[in-house]
């Protein structure tokens, strides 16, 4: 193999002979003229090394190394709330560990544009895949019996009669002081994170039993499930992340000898879209939150990717009833 000469390499090589015994031609750093070794010399002989003396290629490395036990080939995950927000991001990093992935969500249309934008990301990043992931979008209400039923089967007829992963990001909060929180609201939002979370995970449930595989299932609580946040008042919400937290702990032991494992997420303050809206019309509120937190910032999304994963995958087989707080230290103060 012959390389260009460096300066200092060429000062190098001179004193030794090469192999067939011809000296290379001497040269001092200000003989060195533009051009030089661009072209062909016949004084210079380039000798081959011998077969046993050639280095082994080395494969190219696209990604770094992980744990297997991290990948999710092969696997089928439904995102509820997929659309948008804390729930694409997740998605994305589903995908990214080799899932297929099926985004449910009140929005139909953001769903379609969400699973695009992830599929031409996929294919940007992965120009060489073999396998290009199926991402389908779906609609569906999960606060509705009826509407989560029909989009479960829906998912199903579109990824083979295959889901492996669940993860209910759908949700949302609002702030009213209780006294006058209006009822019919309240059941909204029970009925979205609560009922919402429930329904899904039963459906679900329902497909593993029945076709006897085991599956993993991610909740997205809050760490509004065991502080009270302060200043915003937040009651109902607060309850329903509680009980979303305590809903993955039943399910995983009603569900374990099934092999199923339930396990919650509870984020901490995320700056996604709606939230950093909300906090550049309040940076007073702004200041206040980050003040709480022990790592001084607000969660990105991205801070949810691993997580996610990790309790989507094998790599936390043992892992079930647990509730993974992801809040920069938030609750432990
Ligand atoms: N953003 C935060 O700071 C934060 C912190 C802790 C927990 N969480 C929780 O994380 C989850 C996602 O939050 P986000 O910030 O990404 O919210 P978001 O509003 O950006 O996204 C929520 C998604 O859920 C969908 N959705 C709402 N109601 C639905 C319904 N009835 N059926 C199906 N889909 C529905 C919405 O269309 C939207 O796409 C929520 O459960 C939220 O409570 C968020």
């Amino acid at each position: 193999m012959f390389r260009r000469p460096t300066t200092s390499a060429l000062l190098r090589l001179r004193l030794c002979p090469l192999r067939s015994g011809a000296l290379l031609p001497k040269a001092s750093p200000a003989r060195i003229a533009p051009g030089q070794f661009a072209r062909t010399d016949p004084s210079i002989t380039v000798e081959y090394p011998e077969e046993k003396d050639m280095p082994s290629s080395a494969p190219v490395r696209r990604v770094k190394r992980t744990l297997g036990s991290f990948s999710l080939e092969g696997k089928v995950a439904v995102v509820t709330g997929g659309a948008r927000g804390l729930g694409y991001v997740m998605t994305q990093a589903l995908v990214e560990s080799g899932a297929d992935a099926a985004i449910v969500d009140l929005n139909g249309e953001e769903a379609i544009k969400a699973a695009a934008m992830l599929l031409k990301h996929f294919r940007d990043t992965n120009p060489d895949a073999d396998r290009v992931p199926t991402i389908t979008a779906h609609s569906a209400d999960v606060s509705s019996p009826g509407s989560v039923k029909a989009v479960m089967e829906e998912v199903l007829s579109q990824h083979n009669n295959h889901i492996d992963v669940l993860v209910t990001s759908a949700g949302f909060t609002e702030n009213f002081k209780a006294e006058d929180y209006p009822h019919d609201r309240m059941q909204k939002l029970w009925g979205v994170n609560v009922d919402g979370t429930y329904l899904c995970a039963v459906e679900v449930a329902k497909h593993l039993i029945a076709s006897k595989k085991p599956g993993s299932m991610v909740f997205i609580g809050s760490m509004s499930g065991s502080i009270v946040n302060i200043p915003q008042p937040q009651a109902p919400y607060n309850a329903a992340k509680a009980a979303v937290r305590h809903l993955a702990s039943s399910m995983a032991v009603e569900w374990s000898t099934h092999g199923i494992r339930v396990n919650c997420i509870s984020p901490g303050y995320m700056l996604t879209a709606l939230t950093k809206k909300i906090l550049d019309d309040n940076p007073e509120l702004k200041a206040k939150w980050t003040s709480l937190i022990p790592q001084g910032r607000m969660g990105n999304p991205e801070d949810l990717m691993g997580a996610v994963v990790f309790l989507a995958s094998d790599a936390s087989l043992y892992v079930t009833g647990a509730d993974l707080r992801v809040d920069g230290g938030y609750t432990v103060t």
